[in-house]
């Protein structure tokens, strides 16, 4: 599942068009390809052992917000996970979005239970894309997250990424 065409962007000549079509699909230039050379694209364990365990049922609010031990977790989970497509410090080189914007919406919203509202229903959708990842028309840009990484990993990612938001809420 993981077998991503990303692997054969490195082995140069076996170029496969299935490759091809996702670098076209994105539009990206090659030097926006940095972010392809850091580390494997298998998902990296992330040990969650230090935070409260959160069960089976996935929560649709981040619960670690603001928790400095997530974050803490979560800075190193995304570097291994996540930064390879959206970027060192979740700085996005154009390859994937740039994930200091996902709450931008939320910044702007001046009634605090709206904002309040505006930054659940974020978190619900942050939640489901990194479960399931993305694919269009059969190609994968982004990998399912679902069984290589828990919920306290992906909330961790999550309260990380809270740090690094482009428009502080
Ligand atoms: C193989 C590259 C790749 C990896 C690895 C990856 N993503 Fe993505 N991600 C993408 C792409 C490309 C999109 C945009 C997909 C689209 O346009 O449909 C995306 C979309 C997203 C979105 C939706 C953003 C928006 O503005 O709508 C979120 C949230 C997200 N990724 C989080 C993560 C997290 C967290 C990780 C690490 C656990 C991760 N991604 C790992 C490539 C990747």
């Amino acid at each position: 599942m993981f077998d991503l065409a990303l692997n054969s962007r490195r082995s140069g000549a076996a170029f496969k068009p299935r490759a091809l079509r996702w670098l076209l699909a994105l539009g990206c230039a090659i030097a926006a390809q940095a972010a392809f050379a850091h580390g494997d694209v298998t998902p990296q364990a992330v040990d969650t052992k230090e935070l409260p365990t959160l069960g089976d049922a996935w929560q649709d609010a981040n619960p670690f917000r603001k928790n400095d031990v997530a974050i803490k977790i979560g800075t190193s989970a995304y570097n291994q996970n996540c930064a390879r497509c959206h970027g060192l410090q979740a700085i996005s080189g154009g390859i994937a979005p740039d994930l200091r914007k996902l709450d931008n919406e939320c910044a702007g919203q001046a009634d605090v239970k709206k904002k309040a509202s505006c930054v659940q229903d974020m978190d619900a959708y942050f939640i489901n894309t990194v479960r399931h990842g993305r694919t269009r028309n059969g190609a994968v840009y982004m990998p399912p997250f679902e069984g290589a990484l828990n919920q306290e990993a992906i909330w961790s990612i999550k309260a990380y990424l809270e740090t690094r938001r482009d428009r502080p809420l």
